[in-house]
């Protein structure tokens, strides 16, 4: 049985009260269009909430193509004069951003019209304004490219966690035009946004060469990448994208360097001499560190909220942020993936079977990726988290971010204190 299925059927039988006709269709393994259809129509009008769930549940498995030609055809059949109706319900506005993302989805054009609209309305929830944005990339609908420098980086600016949103939601997109649209706006966007953009282009080769030719003429800066990104331009099948990432960075380790120790020493006598400033610490906590861990509710749940964990004291500190694949939990030990439109991507595994794996990338967002669209799948013998973070950072920032991490509460905080066995120069005044 396909479980998403079930989720629909569950939602509607415990809505409608007709379990024993659910759980005749749970025992077999077609999906039944037509019973789907029927028990949408039980909630649709007296449970918004459900059926905008179920709605949701069909939509994702439409646009991660995880049906067939046939099922998409019987859906369409069934449920799209019916979805047709609910968006002309005003009554049933609740329910408007599900249905249009479920009918555009399907094919139905006025209602990828109504999700480029909803994209742009203030007034409209997040969560569809989001989905209305999946839905036209998956419809590959190219009004939306003149679009994207407003949405991303126009004013009034808000909502900094949906447009991180948005731009995530673009990877799947193959199209060559993105990435000069993303590194012209890149200097107008947020630092927390910028690694979300250096992200997405350094997964697709042609938007790669975009990536490069942007660092070369100094409009983002080379140390925005991190050796995650770098080792994964290196494994691109883009012979020359592979040259010119070499003759800027040199190669990458696919193994723990040994010589990791040597800079966590490095470190520990640095900050036994000199200390920074933790408010500007947070800010660069902020843009390299939030893309994948949280810290006093801030930031993206990839690694370990490291408000309580890893921070038992200075010295293990130390070795967590530099030497980060000295011991890997087996849970964040990253995949590498490429798919057969060439895009690659480093993750965490969320799901991974015989259909699908799901990855949880930098910037916390989940990437559905159904096997057969998979071309290589490489478990790393490197964690998660990057090494060489310092390389990212000059001097004073390196200090500024310890100055940060190396207090137990934040820097706002009177009650704060440095971690066990923090040198006592970080709590000298500051000269
Ligand atoms: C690309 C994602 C990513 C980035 C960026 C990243 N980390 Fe991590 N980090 C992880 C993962 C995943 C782990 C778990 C590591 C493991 O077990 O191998 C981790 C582990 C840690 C730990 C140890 C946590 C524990 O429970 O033991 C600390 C501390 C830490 N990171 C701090 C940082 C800091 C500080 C930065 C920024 C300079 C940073 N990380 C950037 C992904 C990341």
């Amino acid at each position: 049985m396909v479980p998403w299925f079930r989720t629909v059927i569950v939602i509607a039988a415990v809505i409608g009260g007709v379990l024993p006709r659910a759980a005749l269709i749970v025992g077999d393994d077609a999906v039944d269009v037509t019973a789907i259809a029927g028990l949408l129509e039980l909630i649709l009008d007296i449970d918004p909430d459900s059926a905008r769930k179920s709605l949701d549940v069909i939509t994702t498995k439409v646009q991660n193509r995880e049906l067939s030609a046939e099922v998409l055809a019987e859906l369409r059949g069934k449920l799209g004069a019916r979805l047709a109706q609910v968006l002309a319900t005003e009554t049933q506005k609740s329910l408007h951003g599900a249905a249009a993302a479920l009918a555009a989805s399907l094919g139905d054009p006025s209602a990828s019209k109504r999700c480029a609209a909803m994209v742009f309305d203030a007034d409209v929830a997040s969560a569809d304004r989001l989905a209305a944005l999946q839905t036209l990339v998956f419809l590959r609908d190219r009004s939306l490219l003149a679009q994207i420098p407003d949405l991303l980086a126009g004013n009034p600016r808000s909502e900094l966690d949906l447009r991180g949103k948005f731009l995530d939601s673009l990877g799947r997109w193959e199209e060559p035009q993105l990435a000069e649209i993303l590194v012209r706006i890149y200097g107008r966007l947020e630092s927390e946004l910028q690694p979300r953009v250096v992200e997405l282009l350094a997964q697709r080769p042609a938007w790669s060469h975009k990536l490069l030719d942007a660092i070369g003429e100094r409009k983002i800066p080379d140390r925005a990448l991190n050796t995650n990104q770098i080792a994964r331009l290196l494994a691109s099948q883009d012979e020359t994208l592979v040259r010119k990432v070499r003759e800027k960075w040199g190669s990458v380790r696919t193994q723990r360097n040994p010589e990791r120790e040597q800079v966590v020493n490095n470190l520990r006598t640095l900050l036994q001499q000199e200390r920074g400033d933790p408010l500007p610490g947070q800010k660069i906590f902020d843009r390299l560190c939030g893309q994948c861990h949280k810290i006093y509710g801030n930031g993206q749940d990839v690694g370990p909220d490291i408000t309580s964990n890893g921070r038992a004291s200075f010295e293990q500190l130390l070795s967590n942020v530099l030497d980060p694949s000295l011991v890997i939990g087996a849970s964040y030990q990253a995949r590498v993936v490429v798919t057969d439109d060439g895009r690659a991507l480093t993750g965490l595994p969320i799901e991974e079977n015989d259909q699908r794996v799901i990855l949880k990338v930098q910037g916390g967002k989940l990437e559905t990726l159904p096997r057969v669209e998979i071309e290589t799948y490489r478990v790393s013998e490197l964690s998660m988290m990057p090494e060489g973070l310092e390389n990212q950072l000059n001097k004073q920032e390196l200090l500024d971010l310890f100055a940060f991490i190396l207090l137990d509460k934040p820097p706002s905080d009177p009650a704060a204190r440095f971690l066990p066995g923090t040198p006592s120069a970080q709590a000298l005044p500051k000269p």
